[in-house]
């Protein structure tokens, strides 16, 4: 019953021009220059796909490669097995712990969230070279020059705040 009466209030609200930022707060109305944050050129060469799998087989194979974010692993290892960078640079906070909510490998396993996720990529690293920062994503992103890398795959913080 909640939810049917909520759905009707999230219809609504879209049809008033209203976004939701949240579960149930309703952010400001959408304004002109909102939409303007994207410029059009930027989407000129958009590919849209169904599933992140797919970029993959899109992308050339080799070079340098980063993932912001990366958890316990199993995008990782995707990007490993489908890209094969010769450099693989993984950022996270690194700060899991086995009573999170996704801590289930970790309380298993004994081991820190690095060392979890170090032990995730053996097997799929061949001759990658990997480096592990850990920190906040923009401090750790900061310490690269313009252009150091081929590919960075973001999925970290997704607060337009943290990725801006
Ligand atoms: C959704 S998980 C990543 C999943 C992974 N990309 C995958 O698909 O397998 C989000 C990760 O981002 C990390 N994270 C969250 N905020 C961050 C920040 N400000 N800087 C760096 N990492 C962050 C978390 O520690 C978590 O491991």
């Amino acid at each position: 019953m909640l939810r049917t009466v909520k759905n009707i209030l999230l219809t609504f609200a879209h049809r008033l021009g209203y976004i939701v930022i949240q579960k149930s707060a309703f952010a400001k109305k959408i304004t002109e220059s909102d939409v303007n944050i994207i410029k059009q050129e930027w989407l000129d060469e958009v590919v849209v796909v169904s599933d992140r799998k797919f970029v993959l087989q899109k992308l050339p194979k080799a070079g340098c490669v980063a993932e912001v974010g990366v958890g316990y692993g199993p995008f990782s290892r995707e990007i490993l097995r489908a890209l094969e960078p010769q450099k693989f640079i993984a950022i996270d906070l690194f700060n899991g712990t086995a009573k999170d909510r996704w801590g289930k490998p970790l309380a298993e396993s004994g081991l820190t969230h690095l060392a979890y996720y170090k032990a995730q990529l053996v097997d799929y690293l061949h001759e990658a070279e990997l480096i592990c920062k850990e920190g906040n994503s923009w401090e750790q992103l900061a310490l690269f020059e313009d252009s150091y890398f081929d590919y960075v795959y973001v999925d970290a913080d997704h607060a337009y705040s943290s990725v801006k």
